[in-house]
């Protein structure tokens, strides 16, 4: 696909790469980033000028919307490259759909798939050398969009910045996390914002989740606002329970984020003929399964640590150990996941781009 010539991307390289001072195999997530960058403007009610040019700081006003506001979304979305050398994203389409979902909630324009994708492969092209090649190994991309118009008067911007970043990434080793299930605060309610990756999602998370670290929990599992009677998600991922052999997960709402994990797992655990219940899932059964040792797995699943298995989750008072499976699902939809990712296996679902 060719853009017109009024959209088309304008490339400023960087004079020398940073990628000599990385340390490849001392990374913190998220804290270094490539060469490159994409920013695009929206005035006059269009997207204008893509750019790619050196990562590097960006000039906004103190009184820009974002900051005051928090008009803002992400997405979160990651390049492998495979034992040829070959780059790989994985479902960048479901990325790009949910990029303008959250932005329509968000009451953000929605941004162009053709400005996206040249972006996406341009910048994953220049910076090609950061995608280091290994099991784990990867190269975050964020896309965001924020209000970047001036002034504080409280209504949606009439200018905005989309832009993408990547930031080099290793294996995301969580360990076996232990959870608090929520009994008090909610990420999300019926006709708010939960299945919009809007950033402020993310910034009320740190509360809670301080507190339940305190307590000796790395994340919570949320549940509803109504009852919290409801398993929702699990810190910043969507969360699966194995009962017996039967997998669930809540359904698809305002109140859950459609995760590209979430939808991945679901589809390759129908085609390994597992029973799969996307249905309300009440704190009270799981609580009951943990007991009768029904309750097999939990884990979170999400972009950045793929599979998060939980070992254990304390609910009023109470902690539940989860015993390790031998044949844990968690450990074969990441094997599956990642060789798909990796072009180490067949791509039945057409998910390799
Ligand atoms: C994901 O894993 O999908 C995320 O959104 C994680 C991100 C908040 C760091």
């Amino acid at each position: 696909m060719s853009l017109s010539s009024t959209k088309s991307i304008s490339v400023q390289k960087v004079e020398k790469s940073r990628i000599g001072q990385v340390d490849f195999d001392n990374l913190t997530f998220g804290a270094t980033f490539s060469d490159h960058m994409f920013e695009c403007d929206y005035k006059d009610g269009e997207w204008q000028n893509p750019t790619i040019k050196p990562y590097g700081n960006i000039s906004i006003s103190p009184a820009a919307k974002v900051f005051h506001y928090g008009q803002a979304v992400f997405e979160g979305m990651k390049a492998y490259k495979d034992d040829n050398g070959k780059i790989w994203l994985f479902r960048p389409e479901q990325n790009f759909l949910r990029i303008n979902k959250s932005s329509k909630r968000m009451a953000i324009p929605e941004f162009p798939r053709e400005i996206f994708f040249e972006a996406l492969e341009q910048l994953v092209k220049l910076d090609k050398e950061w995608v280091r090649p290994g099991m784990g190994n990867s190269l975050y991309i964020r896309p965001f969009a924020m209000a970047s118009q001036v002034g504080v008067s409280a209504s949606p911007s009439t200018e905005y910045k989309f832009m993408i970043l990547m930031s080099p990434a290793q294996a995301y080793y969580t360990g076996d996390v232990r959870v608090e299930i929520a009994e008090h605060y909610s990420r999300s309610a019926n006709g708010g914002v939960g299945a919009a990756k809007a950033a402020g999602n993310y910034g009320a998370q740190f509360y809670p989740t301080n507190l339940a670290r305190e307590k000796g929990f790395q994340q919570v599992i949320w549940t509803d606002a109504s009852d919290h009677k409801y398993l929702e998600e699990a810190g910043t991922m969507n969360v699966f329970f194995r009962v017996n052999d039967t997998l669930l997960t809540a359904p698809i709402s305002d109140r859950i984020l459609d995760g590209v994990t979430r939808k991945s797992i679901i589809a390759l655990a129908k085609n390994d003929n597992i029973k799969v219940e996307e249905r309300p899932v009440l704190v009270s059964e799981i609580v009951e399964a943990a007991k009768n040792g029904s309750l097999k797995e939990i884990f979170g699943a999400g972009t950045a640590a793929v599979i998060s298995p939980v070992s254990a989750f304390s609910y009023k008072d109470t902690v539940y150990e989860i015993d390790k499976q031998e044949d844990s699902y968690a450990a074969q939809f990441k094997k599956e996941l990642l060789d798909i990712q990796y072009n180490r296996s067949e791509d039945p679902f057409n998910w390799r781009y």
